[in-house]
């Protein structure tokens, strides 16, 4: 398994803004979906190409397009908050939602929801969450893809703490990790430090 930590400037600059407590949520949205974008144009590099026949006004010649389908999976709720961002990058993209919460006593990942595209499995997935912290709750959503036969998974997250990035190392070293930054790690209460708080509350306003 790779990581790849995405040092971009535009990208540190916008993930400052989602750290500091005082953006609000529209903001927290904006630029949420922004680093999502410039995180996919990234990840996209390994997307393969295949060739067609295009007619310019000019002459008939060869172009390429996406040789397979990407499904998008964010890990509600907070993965919806980059959705958008990859949308504007890869509008063929099918979109599939996995709802997985933490249990903020047990930390043990809690799924509740899951409706996935057709043929997922033939294709390209990016599972997408803005925050790996213990990693229970991203190893879960990859388990459960691969449960139904998905083999090409890379997990996009915005922030991730050390130790939730072993485990899913550990678990699926198949997967590759792309990431804004990896923080220093959790507190006593497994939320990850400098981080951003909890991402699903910032994104929807609901604290
Ligand atoms: C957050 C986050 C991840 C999970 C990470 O979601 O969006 O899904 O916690 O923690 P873990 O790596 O320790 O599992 P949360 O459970 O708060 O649900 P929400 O998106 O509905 O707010
Ligand atoms: N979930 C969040 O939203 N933030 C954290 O720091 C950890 C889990």
């Amino acid at each position: 398994m790779a990581v790849f930590e995405m040092n971009h400037p535009l990208i540190q600059h916008k993930l400052s803004y989602l750290r500091n407590k005082n953006t609000d949520t529209k903001s927290f949205r904006e630029n949420l979906n922004e680093i999502a974008s410039l995180m996919t144009y990234e990840a996209g590099k390994t997307l393969e190409l295949k060739e067609i026949d295009t007619e310019t006004p000019i002459q008939k010649t060869k172009t390429k397009v996406l040789a397979s389908q990407v499904s998008i999976v964010p890990i509600l709720r907070a993965g919806l908050g980059m959705v958008e961002g990859i949308v504007n990058l890869i509008p063929t993209a099918r979109v599939g939602h996995i709802g997985v919460y933490r249990n903020e006593e047990t930390l043990e990942p809690v799924y509740y929801y899951c409706k996935l595209p057709q043929g997922i499995e033939k294709g390209k997935v990016f599972l997408v969450d803005p925050m790996l912290a213990t990693g229970g709750s991203a190893n879960y959503a990859i388990d459960y893809l691969k449960e139904k036969g998905c083999k090409d998974i890379q997990f996009l997250c915005i922030i991730a703490a050390p130790e939730g990035i072993k485990k899913v190392e550990e678990k699926h070293p198949d997967v590759d990790i792309y990431v804004a930054c990896v923080d220093e790690g959790l507190n006593e209460k497994s939320y990850i430090y400098p981080g951003l708080g909890d991402a699903g509350d910032r994104i929807f306003g609901t604290k």
